[in-house]
């Protein structure tokens, strides 16, 4: 069955549901106060790949600090990677800064309601500009995002493999077939929010589900095992080695990474992944040279962290280094500098490199203490 199978009593029946649902178990959000299209885009980039408990501190410290278009375009890139720092998928915010800047100066800081002036804006795809338009505009368009597909596929009972594009447009399709005349925005939010609080992933909470006497996936036992995904092989594993290498004058040397690739403008202790027989000592030395054309001699161990990636885990194994020979440039990133432990505070860091900085300090700490 798909909503095209459904009379059109049949689709009001159930856009109604729901909406009668979320009118009285919508989660108090904050963007969903005060909404104007640069806080609904925000909250849109943010809730990409991340749950909105988590998001909503992010959102609040963010639009404090950005509370309009201008104020966003106008900081630096490093400034706004610092507020999205520990969010992850990075390239949401350089995106969003890059878009900010761009509509400041062809659009007088506007977003356009457009759906493909916003589509050609960095970091918004179909879902995205769905969002933007439905909420913040009021247009009468759909907004698939992973909680409503959930919510559809179990209802419609739909068993092709979603992270095919040919099966989020069909999704988009029945999702648009199902939008009420007006307020296409709150049904959209309804769809999300029953997937993201009732019609979870695992122990789906049916008895609380306005539309589970219309469910598919219920009838038939199956909401566990709907959606479908491609089965993701194993994650492989990767052992980095860091180098944090220390001055005379007590100062640590960071790189910057390039901006185009994973994590690109993010501050860390330079280093890479150890290749096929290499020792962790040697792969530093090699990356040191490669990255910054300097020779260090490895000393002790600093720490050890582990971190999972979406698509690979990693063990970076830190070690305290220092010059022997040449003077750091960038070779292979996008600039360095040398900064005092305390002052590493400042800089965007990715979370695992954040754990070697507080190694860092807390270690001179006790040097300081004796203990
Ligand atoms: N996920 C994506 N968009 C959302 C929204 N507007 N509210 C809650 N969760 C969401």
């Amino acid at each position: 069955m798909s909503s095209c199978q459904l009379d059109s009593d049949d689709r009001r029946d159930l856009a109604r549901r729901l909406m009668q649902w979320f009118a009285v178990h919508a989660r108090d959000l904050p963007w969903r106060h005060d909404r104007t299209p640069y806080r609904v885009w925000v909250s849109e980039v943010m809730l990409q790949q991340t749950q909105a408990a988590t998001v909503a501190r992010y959102y609040r410290r963010f639009l404090k600090r950005f509370p309009t278009i201008e104020s966003l375009a106008g900081a630096s890139l490093e400034e706004v990677l610092k507020m999205w720092e520990g969010l992850g998928y990075y390239g949401r915010a350089r995106y969003l800064h890059q878009a900010a800047r761009h509509l400041v100066a062809t659009n007088s800081g506007r977003l356009p309601s457009d759906r493909d002036e916003l589509q050609s804006l960095p970091g918004i795809g179909t879902y995205t500009a769905g969002a933007i338009g439905s909420i913040a505009f009021g247009q009468r368009v759909a907004a698939v995002d992973g909680n409503a597909c959930r919510v559809l596929c179990r209802v419609f009972s739909i068993r092709d493999d979603v992270t095919r594009s040919a099966t989020r447009r069909k999704l988009k399709e029945i999702a648009t077939n199902l939008l009420p005349e007006q307020h296409a925005g709150k049904f959209n939010e309804a769809l999300i929010e029953l997937g993201a609080t009732v019609c979870t992933s695992r122990s789906p909470s049916c008895q609380l589900c306005p539309l589970a006497d219309l469910c598919r996936a219920r009838a038939a036992n199956e909401q566990e095992t709907l959606p479908v995904t491609r089965r993701r092989g194993k994650r492989p594993h990767y052992d980095v080695a860091a180098a944090v290498t220390i001055g005379d004058d007590g100062a640590v040397l960071v790189a910057r990474r390039k901006l185009d690739d994973m994590l690109g403008g993010l501050w860390e202790f330079p280093g890479g992944k150890c290749q096929d027989g290499e020792s962790l000592p040697a792969c530093l030395v090699r990356e040191m040279e490669e990255e910054l054309g300097v020779i260090v001699d490895v000393g002790p161990p600093l720490t050890v962290v582990e971190h999972a990636y979406t698509h690979f885990s990693i063990t970076l194994h830190a070690f305290i280094c220092r010059l022997v020979d040449g003077q750091p440039r960038c070779l292979d990133c996008a600039a360095f500098r040398w900064v005092r432990p305390p002052d590493l505070d400042e800089l965007p860091m990715s979370v695992a490199d954040r754990k070697i900085a507080q190694a860092l300090v807390e270690e001179s700490d006790h040097r300081a203490t004796g203990k």
